[in-house]
């Protein structure tokens, strides 16, 4: 059985003693062992006393991107090495944010996932089509390039990757993707993980993220190819994101 993963992307909010405070509060609501991952992505300048304060707890950091080169000329970047470095275990690769306000290309993803693996650490893979393109008929045909593309320096071994199957629509809008429709795109792309890397592609962990809240959670988590969650807005809040990683478990 795939054990849950719940992840909060911060994004470009809280201050380091707005992280602190958070922490503290989620520290508690969590509890010793809350039967599943839990995952925090604060802004790289509270990384490190985001660090500080989950050793010794459940709650693992992440990072909401990173350059895949080990270091270099790339002014205002960070790299993996970098990351690894203050106990960072994972990077989300190829957010729709970043694909669409940052104009990353799938190779640049595919990169960066292969970076992230080749140093130890879990890569989240996030996939998704924008409204035209589900209107359109092409939601599948564009997850499964971003997949071919983001997992392709991969060879055949996945390591601990995740992806994160994010509708471009919903995110940040407040507007969910229809339960039925999340769980046959991740079924969808359950097949395709398997046709990939075999017996290993069942191992692997596919959330669906896009306007998650407290309220809906449970719909979402209950789908039998839906392991959990990526929260942006609902995740600022320690109460929030505590009572949907509640609603992750098994
Ligand atoms: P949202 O963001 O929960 O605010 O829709 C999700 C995400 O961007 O990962």
């Amino acid at each position: 059985m795939r054990r849950p993963i719940v992840v909060a992307n911060w994004k470009m909010h809280k201050t380091v003693p707005e992280a602190r405070s958070y922490l503290r509060r989620l520290i508690e609501l969590v509890g010793r062992d809350p039967g599943l991952d839990v995952v925090v992505l604060p802004s790289f300048t509270a990384l490190p006393a985001a660090a500080e304060m989950l050793v010794g707890t459940p709650i693992a950091l992440g990072a909401q991107n990173a350059h895949p080169e080990a270091s270099g000329a790339f002014t205002g970047e960070v790299s993996v090495v970098q990351l690894t470095d203050l106990g960072v275990r994972y990077v989300v690769c190829g957010h729709s944010e970043r694909r669409h306000l940052f104009g990353e290309d799938d190779a640049l993803i595919g990169r960066k996932v292969q970076a992230v693996t080749a140093h130890g650490q879990v890569p989240i893979l996030c996939v998704g089509e924008t409204l035209d393109e589900r209107r359109a008929g092409r939601a599948w045909e564009v997850v499964a390039r971003q997949l071919e593309a983001g997992a392709s320096e991969l060879g055949d071994d996945p390591r601990g990757l995740v992806i994160a199957y994010e509708p471009v629509w919903a995110i940040g809008t407040g507007v969910a993707a229809q339960p039925a429709d999340a769980q046959a795109m991740a079924s969808q792309v359950r097949g395709w993980l398997r046709d990939r890397f075999g017996a290993k592609g069942d191992e692997i962990r596919v959330q669906y993220g896009g306007s998650v809240k407290p309220d809906n959670a449970r719909e979402f988590l209950s789908l039998p190819d839906v392991d959990g969650a990526l929260v942006g807005g609902a995740s600022l809040d320690p109460g929030a994101f505590a009572a949907i990683a509640h609603a992750a478990r098994r």
